[in-house]
């Protein structure tokens, strides 16, 4: 299974020298038509089954892929989803008055048959940073507008054939066209905290560091257990141990890895055993394991923005960094952590 994974993993890398990157359309041609032809999609914008989104004076409704709506104003809710919003994070969808289409799905059919194909497209915004004097929502509005009178395509928030991404972080701006319909990095966690990793991140971090077969991999400050969650679902043939020393944040880890349990038993529709994966509570600074027991650290220590404080910090991570490296074994594995001094 491992095998099979990377060697999907190779092939994309491989792919990624071949694709005409130079023309993001193209890309996106190629992507369409590859998932079409995978998973037989009738059509790559069926949205047709979400709710229409109220677009009136002002409202800034966003749909995001679990087919739920979330207020696009800075809600600390979507925070939490979303990597360690240490930097403020906000994420918009277009929605401008004068871009969106108000007409019915009906009347958007009818046309579409005697008319040529006009693509239809949405922006989503993303923005980090502390000294924009813009919103997301302004961002992903004017960025539409500028799309919309380039290529003449024609905005839609639901049935859109193209979703355009728009990510600003400081005073650095990146564009792209999303190529999956769905984004990966909130699976497996159902259950939230203040600064629930991204499984995308975690899976990245855990890759990192090469898990090998029966690897006894620990992240002892795992909050809701994105870290160990994402690594008992990848490397099944390792042991995970995910600790904390808040009650809470065991109790969502615990709550994570069950759903996940109910989850897999309702796709397969057949019992499930279980996952390679304990929760416990613990201090990072004193871990009731033995020196030399744990191949493989990944974890992500509080910077002391959300969680903890700088101040603290400057003891914490002295003391839980002696502790891991007493418990590791040298010679495996790659140490590898996610800090910020
Ligand atoms: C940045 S959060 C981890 C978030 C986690 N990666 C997730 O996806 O939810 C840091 C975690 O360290 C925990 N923590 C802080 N001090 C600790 C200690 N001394 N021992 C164990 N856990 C600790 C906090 O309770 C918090 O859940």
């Amino acid at each position: 299974m491992l095998a099979r994974q990377e060697e999907a993993l190779k092939d994309f890398e491989d792919l990624a020298g071949k694709l005409p990157w130079s023309d993001p359309l193209k890309v996106w041609e190629v992507n369409t038509c590859f998932k079409k032809k995978k998973t037989k999609h009738k059509k790559m914008s069926v949205n047709s089954n979400k709710k229409k989104i109220v677009n009136g004076q002002g409202d800034k409704l966003d749909e995001r892929d679990d087919g739920g709506f979330v207020n696009s104003a800075l809600d600390s809710r979507i925070l939490d989803y979303y990597e360690n919003p240490a930097i403020k994070e906000e994420i918009s969808t277009l929605v401008g008055d004068d871009l969106a289409s108000s007409k019915t799905e009906t009347d958007e059919h009818s046309k579409e048959e005697t008319e040529p194909q006009v693509l239809k497209f949405r922006v989503t915004c993303n923005r980090a940073g502390e000294k924009h004097c813009f919103t997301s929502n302004e961002a992903a509005r004017d960025f539409g507008g500028a799309v919309q009178d380039h290529f003449k395509w024609k905005a839609d928030m639901t049935n859109f054939d193209v979703e355009v991404l728009l990510n600003i972080h400081d005073n650095e701006m990146v564009v792209g066209i999303a190529l999956t319909e769905e984004s990966l990095h909130r699976r497996n966690i159902t259950h939230f905290g203040p600064t629930t990793l991204r499984s995308t991140l975690a899976y990245g971090m855990l890759r990192l560091c090469a898990p090998q077969p029966n690897d006894i991999i620990v992240d002892p400050m795992c909050g809701t257990g994105a870290i160990p969650i994402e690594g008992a679902t990848e490397w099944s043939n390792c042991y995970h141990i995910a600790g904390d020393n808040s009650p809470l944040a065991v109790k969502r880890t615990a709550n994570n890895i069950s759903s996940l349990l109910t989850k897999n038993q309702v796709q397969e529709g057949k019992l499930c055993w279980g996952m390679p994966i304990d929760a416990v509570q613990w201090d990072s600074c004193n871990l009731p394991l033995r020196t030399g027991s744990v191949d493989i650290i990944v974890t992500d220590m509080p910077f002391g923005k959300r969680m903890g404080s700088k101040k603290r910090n400057w003891n914490l991570y002295p003391a839980c960094l002696q502790e891991m490296s007493r418990v590791c074994r040298p010679g495996t594995g790659i140490e590898n952590g996610n800090i910020y001094p």
